[in-house]
C-alpha cells in the first residue's frame, strides 16, 4: 500500500543499521508498535524474528493481524459447509479460490457505494467520487459476504482477517485519489475506473507466534517488553485518521456517522498527540522513558516535529545515543500541498540508544 511514512524502501537500510548496533540475531523479539502497513513487521518476520505489532488505526491492526499474526496455512475448513467445491480444492490454493469466489460476487449498494459513488450520491448535498460505482458495489458485497461468514462462524478469526486484508489492500489500489483519502479527483482517473478484483494478500507463514495490538502507544508499551523496540512515529502535522478514513470504514465496516466534503467519520479517540507540536515531546519522552527492551531505534526525518536536538537529548537519557542517516525521496500526497517545498529529497534518521538500565 501507498502510505504516508511508509518504510517499504528503506527495509535494507533498518536492517543493516539494526544489525551494526545490536547484532546479527532472529532469535530476538522485534517490537513495531507504530506498525502502520505492518511492512517491517513483515520484513523481520521472514528474518525468523518473534514480532509484537501494534497500531492505533483498526485498518493497520487489520492488516498487522494478518500479516504478521497469520503465520499457519488457512484451511478454510468451515467454508466448506457453503462454497461446497472448496472441498476439491488443495489447501494451497483455498487463498486464491475464496478471493476468487467473492470477486465473483455481484455488487450491492451498501455504505461505501451510497456514500463515497457518485451513483450513491448524485443529487446529495455533496456528491463524492472517491470510487467508480462498480467498485463501490464490489466493496461493499464482498465486505458484508466476509461479515456474514465470521457472524455464522463459518470462517476462523485468522480467515476473516486474511480476506479483511484483502479486500483493503485491493480496493485501496482502485482509489480515485492523488494517493491518500482526505480528497478525491473530480474525474475517475485511469486505474480507478477498472474494476477490481479481491487479490490474496501475501501469507508469511513461519513457526513463531506473534501479538498483534490495536491501542496507543503509550498505553501498549506498559505491557510489552521485548529485545528490540523499533519506533516509527507520524513526522509532521497530519493526522493518520483523515488520511485513511474511508480504510477505517472498510475495516470496521459499522456505519458511521459521516460528515463534510469528504465524508469523514468521527475520530477523537484516535488523534495523534504525535501529530501535535505542543505535546509530542512530552509523550515521546514518556515513552523512552518506559520502553522495556535493550534497543530502541526510531525512524523520523530532518523535517519532522521534533528537532534532532530533541530526540538527542531525549534518548540519551536511557543510554549511548547515536544515528544512521539516509537521503530518501519526498512522499508525493498531493503536489498542491508539496507546492511550498524546494527540496525534492529529505534526509531520514535511525535514531538509536543501547539502554543502560533495563526495566525487564
Ligand atoms: C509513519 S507511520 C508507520 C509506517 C510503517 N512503519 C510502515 O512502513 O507502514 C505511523 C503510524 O503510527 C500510527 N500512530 C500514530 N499515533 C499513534 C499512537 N499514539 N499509538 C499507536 N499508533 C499510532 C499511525 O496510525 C501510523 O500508522
Amino acid at each position: 500500500m501507498n502510505y504516508i511514512g511508509s518504510k517499504l524502501s528503506l527495509l535494507e537500510f533498518l536492517e543493516e543499521s539494526i544489525d551494526k548496533v545490536a547484532g546479527k540475531n532472529s532469535n530476538r523479539v522485534f517490537c513495531d508498535l507504530f506498525a502502520g502497513t505492518g511492512i517491517v513487521g513483515s520484513y523481520f518476520k521472514k528474518k525468523g524474528y518473534k514480532i509484537i505489532a501494534n497500531d492505533i488505526q483498526h485498518y493497520s491492526y487489520v492488516l498487522n493481524r494478518h500479516y504478521i499474526g497469520n503465520h499457519r496455512e488457512l484451511t478454510f475448513a468451515k467454508l466448506t459447509k457453503e462454497v461446497s467445491d472448496l472441498k476439491n480444492i488443495d489447501v494451497k490454493d483455498r487463498r486464491d479460490f475464496v478471493c476468487n469466489y467473492l470477486s465473483d460476487l455481484k455488487g450491492k449498494k451498501g455504505f461505501i457505494y451510497k456514500n463515497y459513488c457518485i451513483g450513491g450520491t448524485k443529487g446529495e448535498k455533496i456528491e463524492r467520487q472517491y470510487f467508480s460505482d462498480e467498485n463501490g458495489m464490489r466493496c461493499d458485497s464482498i465486505r458484508q459476504k466476509i461479515e456474514e461468514w465470521k457472524e455464522k462462524k463459518i470462517i476462523s478469526d485468522d480467515e476473516y482477517y486474511f480476506l479483511t486484508t484483502s479486500l483493503i489492500e485491493s480496493i485501496d489500489k482502485k482509489a480515485n485519489t492523488a494517493s491518500v483519502y482526505g480528497a478525491f479527483l473530480k474525474k475517475l482517473k485511469k486505474t480507478a475506473q477498472n474494476n477490481f478484483i479481491l487479490k490474496p494478500a501475501e501469507l508469511i507463514i513461519n513457526n513463531q507466534e506473534h501479538e498483534v495490538f490495536n491501542e496507543d502507544i503509550n498505553e501498549i508499551l506498559k505491557k510489552t517488553a521485548g529485545d528490540i523496540l523499533y519506533l516509527d512515529p507520524p513526522y509532521n502535522q497530519r493526522q493518520y485518521a483523515t488520511n485513511y478514513h474511508i480504510l477505517e470504514t472498510i475495516a470496521k465496516y459499522d456505519n458511521p456517522e459521516i460528515y463534510g466534503k469528504t465524508g469523514l467519520r468521527e475520530y477523537q479517540d484516535q488523534k495523534s498527540v504525535y501529530c501535535s507540536k505542543l505535546k509530542v515531546k512530552k509523550v515521546f519522552k514518556d515513552l523512552i522513558l518506559n520502553a522495556k527492551t535493550k534497543y530502541i531505534f526510531l525512524s523520523y526525518n530532518n523535517e519532522g516535529l521534533m528537532t534532532l536536538g530533541d530526540i538527542k537529548e531525549i534518548m540519551s537519557l536511557r543510554g549511548e545515543y547515536g544515528n544512521f542517516t539516509k537521503e530518501y525521496n519526498r512522499f508525493k500526497a498531493d503536489k498542491s500541498e508539496n507546492r511550498n517545498f524546494t527540496a525534492n529529497k529529505t534526509v531520514e534518521y535511525l535514531h538509536y540508544v543501547i539502554c543502560k538500565n533495563q526495566k525487564y
